[in-house]
C-alpha cells in the first residue's frame, strides 16, 4: 500500500473528531517532514492533497490562475448541485476573478484602515462593557460569554443590526461550522440565518442607513446589483468569517497565556508587547484549519505531480509552525518578530478582508482582559469544536479575581 497522509500522520485529517481532542500538531510535523503534499482519501471521494509545509500553502494562496477558489469550493466537502448548499461563484471567497475582483473592490470599502480606525473607539467601548456583564461574577464561560460576544456585537454594528441579533447569529454559525452537529440542527441554524437575512434586505430597502448591509445592497457589481441570493451568501460569509475566527482567536490565546504564565507576566509588566503578542496569537492559534483550492491545469507542488482537478488543502495551522520560517516554532513567544504567520491566508486575492478589524478586536480584548480579570485560571475542562474548519474551543470555564481600583 502506497504511504498516504493518514499513515505518515497517524491521524485522519478529514475527521471533525481528530481536531476535536486537539490540533494534531505533531502528525503535522511529520508530514511536513516525510510529504508536505501527501495525498489523503476522502470518504467515498477522490480525495485531496493535505499541504502542511509553508511554501506550498504561499504558493497555492498566491496563483489563483492556477488554483481555483470556484472550480470545487473551498471546504472539505464538494457542494453537490443542490442549490442553496452550493455557494461556487456567488460567495466571495469561493468566486474566481474576474468576478471576484468587481466584488472584493466592492465589500473591501467597508474594511479599509480608515473605516476600521472610525469602529476603535467602539470595539474599545464594546470590550469594557463585556468584561464588565462578568467581572462581579469571578467566573464564567470564556468563550461565549467574553470571546464570542465582542466580535458579534461587532459585527453588528458594522452591518447595521441589533447587538443581540449579532449575538444570536453568532450561535447559529458554531452550529452551522462543528461537524458533529451537523444534519438537521445545521440545516435549520442555515434556514434561520436565511430568514433573517431575506428580512434585513427588506428592511434596508425601506430604511437605508450608513452601514455595511445598505452599502452592499445599493452598489453595483459590473453595472448591476446584488440579487438577494448573493446578498445572503454574502450576509453569511461576513457573519461567520467574523465572528467565529475571531472568538476563537481570543478564546485560544487566553489559553496559550494561561498555559504559559510567563509569557502572561511579560505582557502584563509591558503593554506595548500587544502588538506581537496578537500576531503570535494568529500563529500559534491559527483560528482557520483549512481551505482548498483546485488545480486548473496539470501542475507540480514540492516536486508532486498534481493533474488538473485535483483538489489541495491548506493547512494554515501547519504552515505556520513550519520550521522553516520560524525559530523554535512550537514555542508561545509574545515577543516573536519577524512573525510572517499565514492565520489570515497566504496572500494573493483572497487574503483575509478582516484582518485589520480582526486585529484591533483581538488587542482591545485582550487587554481589558489582562487587566481587569487578574489571575484567571480554568476552572473547569475545555471542551473543543469538532470542527475540520475552525481550531475551535466551544466552552473554557474560568474563574478569576477583580482587579482592585
Ligand atoms: C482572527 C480572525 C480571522 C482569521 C484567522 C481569518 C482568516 C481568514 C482566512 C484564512 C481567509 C481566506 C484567505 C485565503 O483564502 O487566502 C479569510 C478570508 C476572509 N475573511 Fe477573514 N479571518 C478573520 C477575521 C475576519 C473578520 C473579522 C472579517 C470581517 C468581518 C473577515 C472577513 C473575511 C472575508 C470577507 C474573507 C473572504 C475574502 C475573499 O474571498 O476575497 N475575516 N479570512
Amino acid at each position: 500500500m502506497t504511504e498516504d497522509a493518514i499513515n505518515i500522520g497517524g491521524v485522519d485529517l478529514a475527521d471533525p473528531y481528530t481536531y476535536g481532542a486537539g490540533m494534531p500538531f505533531d502528525s503535522f510535523r511529520k508530514l511536513r517532514e516525510c510529504a508536505p503534499v501527501a495525498w489523503h482519501p476522502y470518504k467515498d471521494g477522490p480525495g485531496f492533497f493535505a499541504l502542511t509545509g509553508y511554501d506550498e500553502v504561499y504558493a497555492v494562496s498566491r496563483d489563483s490562475a492556477t488554483w481555483s477558489s470556484e472550480a470545487t469550493a473551498v471546504y472539505f466537502d464538494v457542494p453537490g448541485p443542490d442549490a442553496i448548499a452550493d455557494q461556487r461563484g456567488v460567495m466571495m471567497l469561493t468566486m474566481d476573478p474576474p468576478r471576484h475582483t468587481a466584488l472584493r473592490a466592492l465589500v473591501s470599502k467597508g474594511f479599509r484602515p480608515r473605516q476600521v480606525a472610525k469602529l476603535n473607539e467602539r470595539i474599545t467601548e464594546i470590550a469594557r462593557d463585556v468584561v464588565d456583564s462578568v467581572i462581579e461574577r469571578g467566573e464564567c464561560d470564556f468563550v461565549s460569554d467574553v470571546a464570542g460576544a465582542l466580535p458579534s456585537y461587532v459585527i453588528a454594528e458594522l452591518l447595521g443590526i441589533p447587538l443581540e441579533d449579532g449575538y444570536r447569529l453568532y450561535e447559529l454559525t458554531e452550529i452551522m461550522n462543528t461537524g458533529l452537529i451537523g444534519g438537521s440542527h445545521a440545516i435549520r441554524a442555515g434556514a434561520e440565518m436565511f430568514r433573517y437575512s431575506t428580512e434585513l434586505v427588506a428592511r434596508k430597502r425601506a430604511d437605508p442607513c450608513d452601514d455595511i448591509a445598505t452599502s452592499l445592497l445599493h452598489a453595483e457589481v459590473d453595472g448591476q446589483r446584488l440579487t438577494e441570493r448573493e446578498f445572503h451568501f454574502l450576509f453569511t460569509l461576513l457573519i461567520n468569517a467574523g465572528g467565529d475566527t475571531t472568538r476563537n482567536l481570543v478564546a485560544g490565546g487566553a489559553c496559550a497565556l494561561m498555559d504559559h504564565p510567563e509569557e502572561r507576566a511579560k505582557l502584563e509588566a509591558d503593554p506595548s508587547l500587544l502588538p506581537t503578542a496578537v500576531e503570535e496569537m494568529l500563529r500559534y492559534v491559527s483560528p482557520v484549519n483549512a481551505f482548498f483550492r483546485t488545480a486548473t491545469k496539470d501542475t507540480e507542488l514540492g516536486g508532486v505531480p498534481v493533474k488538473e482537478g485535483d483538489r489541495v488543502a491548506m493547512f494554515y495551522p501547519a504552515a505556520n509552525r513550519d520550521e522553516a520560517h520560524f525559530v523554535d516554532p512550537e514555542r508561545f513567544d509574545v515577543t516573536r518578530k519577524p512573525n510572517p504567520h499565514l492565520a489570515f491566508g497566504g496572500g494573493g486575492s483572497h487574503f483575509c478582508l478582516g484582518a485589520n478589524l480582526a486585529r484591533v478586536e483581538a488587542a482591545a480584548l485582550v487587554s481589558e482582559v489582562l487587566s481587569r480579570m487578574k489571575n484567571m485560571e480554568l476552572a473547569g475542562p475545555v471542551e473543543r469544536m469538532p470542527s475540520t474548519l475552525i481550531n475551535g474551543i466551544h466552552s473554557m470555564p474560568v474563574r478569576f479575581t477583580r482587579r482592585q481600583p
